[in-house]
């Protein structure tokens, strides 16, 4: 089901101390009030989640997800973290393919594509990240270049399947930059994965996405960003490991 979302994630940031900190931080302050419908999922180190999972075992309002698996089950893959490891920590989601990974760990389409699947296999949903880089947005091939990664990193999923995968855009020219897609930009996009989707599945499905934005999302922008019609929420970066700014993007989310 298509739903609000607002996701932090945590990247290589926090120690553990501080980690549960952020937690406790959230825990104090997402209320029924500010949460409402929307879902809210944070992302710390995989290292953390056992711990962050505990702490979270009576709260009703934050989801755990980890930023990465191995695409396969198990084996001779030295420092490496499968998906049944991250489903035996009773997590929720497993963020696959974010740029950062694609990026300085050549992390391929065809290797999201397995991910998403050992996700999907170990009753994890996926939140699969697409984007492009300054240069494919400037020579106006942008979309392209983000629906071969939908085409690719969702080959042999079926309509069934999409109930458990969540898209994030996140234009790689914004992250972490300050500089942000600007809502008609963001929007455009979206519905341009939306209308691909109903191509690919049909209408309904399309319709039952969450899509999510992602790239210096912060208070500031994220009410304008949330009142797209196809933006069904953020994931949050740098602004997540702020307990008052995360909470305003929730709450931008909530009352948009
Ligand atoms: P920033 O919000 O720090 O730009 O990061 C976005 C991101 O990459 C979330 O996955």
């Amino acid at each position: 089901m298509r739903r609000r979302i607002v996701a932090g994630n945590w990247k290589m940031n926090t120690t553990f101390h501080e980690a549960m900190e952020l937690v406790e931080g959230l825990k104090s302050v997402l209320t029924e009030e500010v949460v409402g419908e929307t879902g809210v999922i944070i992302t710390p180190p995989s290292l953390y989640l056992s711990d962050v999972v505990e702490s979270l075992v009576d709260n009703a309002f934050i989801a755990v997800a980890a930023q990465n698996c191995h695409e396969e089950e198990n084996g001779a893959y030295t420092g490496e973290v499968s998906a049944p490891m991250l489903a035996s920590l009773d997590i929720d989601a497993i963020i696959i393919g974010h740029s950062e990974r694609r990026q300085y760990f050549g992390e391929t389409n065809e290797a999201c594509n397995a991910k998403i699947s050992q996700a999907l296999n170990n009753e994890l949903a996926a939140i699969y990240c697409v984007g492009e880089t300054l240069e494919e947005r400037q020579s106006g091939k942008f979309m392209e270049v983000i629906l071969a990664q939908c085409i690719a990193g969702l080959e042999g999923f079926i309509s069934e399947d999409m109930d458990n995968i969540i898209l994030a855009y996140e234009p790689i020219w914004a992250i972490g930059t300050g500089e942000t897609a600007s809502p008609e930009q963001a929007q455009d996009v979206h519905a341009g994965i939306r209308g691909w989707l109903s191509e690919r599945f049909d209408t309904e499905t399309a319709d039952n996405v969450t899509i999510l934005y992602g790239g210096s999302c912060k208070p500031g922008n994220a009410p304008e960003l949330f009142a797209k019609a196809d933006i069904d929420g953020g994931l949050i970066g740098g602004a997540s490991l702020n307990v008052a700014d995360f909470t305003a993007i929730i709450e931008a989310r909530t009352k948009a």
